[in-house]
């Protein structure tokens, strides 16, 4: 079974993120070979990154630290979603992956991003540039959602349509092949 997580990253009062991510763990229902869960980072609530030695080096001082390595060692895969902040994506979400190096080695990720005309994009490339540093593997399929605000209704509940939900599909066909195909590596 492939543990997969869903990692939201805004945690701003009145953020919409939330609405996104449970769209997809509802799509990811479907879904037999992998079992779910959702990492909220506002509930996480890690503060600047507090540690004083390299996370290369596992010397974690902080509960926090122990807790998310823990988290994070026991995941295969994982999904983003991610808004988009002036042009990149946000410093929560940073922080949270510059706390551990090798919890996330070798894992595939695929990103859900969203925003205005440009659905994000810009912010998903940052993001990719960021997590190849710590030999992630970024899916070149992705879900890009422009003008999200659209498919928001009064319930604060994300409406897809079947192009995203197509595309979403597409990228977890992806994330499944690729969480098979890096489990040697991640073995060594
Ligand atoms: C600080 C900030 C910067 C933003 N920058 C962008 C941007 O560069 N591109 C974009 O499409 N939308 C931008 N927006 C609008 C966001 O797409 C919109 O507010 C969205 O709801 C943010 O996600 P969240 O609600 O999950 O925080 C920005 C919003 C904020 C709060």
């Amino acid at each position: 079974m492939i543990q997969l997580k869903v990692i939201t990253a805004s945690t701003r009062p009145s953020r919409k993120g939330p609405a996104i991510s449970h769209w997809i763990l509802e799509l990811l229902k479907q879904y037999d070979a992998v079992q779910v869960e959702h990492l909220d980072l506002k509930e996480i609530n890690l503060p600047f990154l507090d540690e004083p030695h390299h996370p290369r080096l596992r010397k974690y001082t902080k509960e926090h630290t122990i807790q998310w390595s823990k988290t994070i060692d026991s995941t295969d895969a994982f999904i983003f979603v991610t808004p988009e902040y002036n042009y990149g994506f946000p410093a929560t979400l940073k922080n949270a992956l510059d706390y551990l190096f090798e919890e996330w080695a070798y894992k595939p990720v695929g990103i859900i991003s969203y925003g205005g005309l440009s659905a994000g994009t810009r912010s998903a490339q940052m993001l990719k540039q960021v997590i190849t540093t710590l030999r992630m593997m970024p899916l070149t399929e992705s879900v890009a959602i422009p003008f999200f605000t659209k498919h928001i209704n009064e319930d604060e509940k994300f409406i897809s349509d079947e192009a995203l939900d197509k595309s979403a599909n597409t990228m977890i066909a992806e994330l499944i092949k690729w969480t098979n195909a890096l489990k040697t590596m991640r073995n060594k």
